[in-house]
């Protein structure tokens, strides 16, 4: 059997990170969530006082880049990876309504894609990993031997979104307010210069609105066992 890398892209909220990671699981691979990666550095620029509003002071961030590090490491309780921004966990803050609402900011910089491009490759240089995002069968890893892009419809999406936010504790955000959001991620990121949220030529695409768990796992599963 030889160790593929595999790139899942696509829209907010399809479920993406959680699909990745399960599928990660199953065939023992490294699982990195470059969406988490993005959301560490808009914790950063808000922490910092970086956005005047939904305004990010580029010039600000550009002498700051060299001082955020982020990383991974695993929860051993639940067996999942957890995110470190220069060595302090923040995998509760980074998925708040307030980063959610400023990302795409902080995404659509050049300079930051650059600098999170160089780190995911250098993570994926051994193979044996799957990751996620936007850009990563087109940009990140467009060699990947197994590339997925996923999808389903906005209103799907924003109730997984709500489903996720409730079971988290936040029971203030409204239907709506999760809809526009996606709404507004899935236009800037594919509207962005800077590598737009694309579907790669030799992608296999995953409409997954209607499909259980079980069966988006065996439908990825039957690609995964076909290409090793
Ligand atoms: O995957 P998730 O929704 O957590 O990603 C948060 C945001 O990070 C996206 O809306 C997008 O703006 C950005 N992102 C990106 N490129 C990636 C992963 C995420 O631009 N590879």
């Amino acid at each position: 059997m030889k160790t593929i890398t595999i790139a899942i892209d696509g829209f907010s909220s399809c479920g993406k990170s959680t699909m990745a990671k399960d599928l990660a699981k199953q065939i023992g691979y490294i699982y990195i969530d470059s969406g988490a990666m993005y959301r560490a550095i808009t914790l950063y620029c808000i922490q910092n006082n970086l956005f005047d509003g939904d305004v990010l002071n580029e010039e600000k961030l550009s002498q700051h880049i060299k001082d955020i590090h982020i990383s991974f490491k695993l929860n051993k309780e639940t067996a999942t990876p957890e995110t470190y921004l220069n060595g302090v966990n923040v995998e509760k803050e980074i998925r708040t309504m307030e980063v959610s609402n400023k990302v795409s900011y902080a995404s659509a910089v050049g300079f930051v894609r650059r600098a999170m491009v160089l780190q995911q490759q250098e993570m994926g240089k051994m193979k044996g990993i799957v990751m996620d995002g936007r850009d990563i069968g087109t940009v990140v890893f467009p060699d990947a031997e197994l590339k997925f892009f996923v999808t389903a419809s906005p209103d799907i999406r924003a109730q997984r979104r709500l489903d996720e936010l409730h079971a988290k504790g936040d029971t203030e955000t409204t239907f709506n307010e999760v809809l526009d959001n996606i709404r507004q991620r899935d236009y800037i990121d594919q509207h962005r210069e800077e590598s737009p949220l694309t579907q790669a030529g030799d992608a296999l695409v995953l409409d997954n609105s209607t499909l259980t768990k079980e069966q988006q796992m065996q439908w990825l599963l039957d690609k995964f066992n076909h290409i090793t």
